[in-house]
């Protein structure tokens, strides 16, 4: 079983390179399905996630090449064939539910399983398939799959109980192809869908206002083959460096940081005494000062970010005095709390909120990536705590790290990989 051993106490310098966003390429592979024509992507990281998606091409008759050295990615999807209702593929990665809408978009009907819950919680598709109801597909669930079927794709006004990251994605990509307008209200307004939206009109759609609450979707009749098209950075893999910087009293340097798309967490980190700031394309992150307790509660964008939660929360289980963390975004986002308490954290749960008492340290053992940006957090605590930390169930991690333990090595942590 492969695991990531850390040996706590080393200070971190120099500077670390940032990937291009999981979150962002993710939704781009999928919408290529749209456009049946030779598509490069580049800097494409060489991701657990991204190798389902690529291998689920493959199955579906697509042609796909990847260089992993230079992230190059050439997708044609030209031949694709449906796809089979019990894809095995598809179960595994709750994100590879998207393919639903640009399948629907193409062929107009497509079975597949629904997707399984995971550890953050059941995260349901209701909101996907309410917006497919007003674009006129209809779908059934039944038997552990979702079936749908449209026979007119046509635009319409949809309006989204809570802004879904994958619903704004998945009903923006489909409508892309349907007649008339699209209207999507209270729409995600997360930098991945702007970024999703840059690559649709690359590809000749006509979106706006992708970025904010209300998105406008001109539907066209066929698309064009788009320039190759590099995705944005990773502001989750941004910020547990940032992290790292304040949890081993450390300043580092960042490349490939968009500050704007920061923002939320440059200020909590500001307020607990961790200070980010750009100097020309780098960001400097300062995280030698004395630490303060801060609260913190998740929120859609440009609220704090879910996915940088769990990461916080091992800072401030070394900062002294008492910090709440309310989680609203996902029911069950704290299993985290346990594998901190092994080493050593102070932290009580009531519901959705973990009250966070700072220690003075942290002790390394054997813990688990309960899910990916949890797996984050024990390096994070790793990187501080006396001792040794194992951290194990690491294929989490590698769904949407990158090269992890090089980066955090280059900056001088005492970190590696065991295959045992
Ligand atoms: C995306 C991100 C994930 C991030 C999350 C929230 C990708 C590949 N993943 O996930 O890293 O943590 O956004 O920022 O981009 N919900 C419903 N019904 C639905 C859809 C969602 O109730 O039909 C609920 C979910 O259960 C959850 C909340 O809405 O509680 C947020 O989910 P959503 O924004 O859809 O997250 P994902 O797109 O799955």
């Amino acid at each position: 079983m492969e695991k990531i051993i850390v040996r706590g106490g080393r200070k971190l310098q120099g500077e670390v390179d940032i990937s291009v966003a999981k979150n962002a390429v993710l939704p781009i592979i999928v919408a290529t399905i749209l456009n049946p024509t030779e598509i490069i992507l580049k800097k494409v990281p060489m991701l657990e996630d991204v190798t389902v998606l690529i291998n689920l091409l493959r199955e579906l008759n697509c042609e796909v090449k990847f260089s992993p050295i230079t992230g190059d990615l050439k997708i044609n999807t030209s031949n694709l064939r449906e796809i089979e209702a019990n894809n095995e593929l598809i179960r595994k990665m709750r994100a590879s539910f998207l393919v639903m809408g640009p399948m629907l978009a193409r062929f107009g009907r497509c079975k597949i399983s629904m997707p399984g819950g995971c550890n953050i919680g059941s995260r349901p598709v209701d909101l996907h398939l309410k917006g497919f109801k007003t674009l006129g597909i209809d779908s059934e669930i039944g038997y552990g799959y979702v079936e749908a079927k449209v026979k007119n794709l046509h635009g319409n006004r949809i309006y989204l109980d809570f802004p879904s990251v994958g619903a704004t994605e998945n009903i923006m990509m489909t409508s892309v192809l349907a007649s008339g307008i699209t209207i999507i209200e209270n729409a995600a307004e997360e930098p991945e869908i702007w970024d999703l939206a840059r690559f649709l009109n690359s590809m000749g759609a006509k979106i706006e206002g992708a970025g904010y609450g209300r998105i406008t979707i001109h539907g066209v009749s066929e698309l064009k083959q788009p320039e190759p098209f590099t995705p944005i950075f990773d502001r989750i893999e941004a910020g547990t460096f940032m992290v790292a910087a304040g949890i081993t009293n450390s300043k580092i340097a960042i490349n490939g940081v968009n500050q704007e798309h920061l923002m939320p967490t440059i200020e909590k980190l500001k307020e607990c005494g961790v200070y980010c700031n750009m100097d020309g394309e780098k960001m400097i992150v300062d995280g030698t000062g004395e630490k303060r307790p801060v609260d913190i509660k998740t929120m859609p964008y440009p609220g704090f970010p879910t996915d940088m939660q769990a990461q916080m929360m091992a800072l401030l289980s070394i900062t002294k005095g008492a910090s709440v963390i309310t989680e609203t975004v996902f029911e069950n986002r704290f299993m985290h709390v346990g594998e901190l308490g092994r080493m050593g954290a102070n932290i009580k749960i009531d519901g959705r909120v973990a009250i966070v008492e700072g220690v003075n340290n942290l002790t390394g053992c054997e813990v688990k990536a309960t899910d990916l940006r949890a797996g984050a957090a024990m390096i994070l605590a790793g990187l501080v705590a006396n001792g040794q930390t194992e951290i194990g169930e690491i294929y989490h991690i590698d769904r949407g790290y990158t090269n992890i333990e090089d980066k955090f090595r280059k900056l001088g942590a005492e970190i590696y990989r065991t295959y045992r």
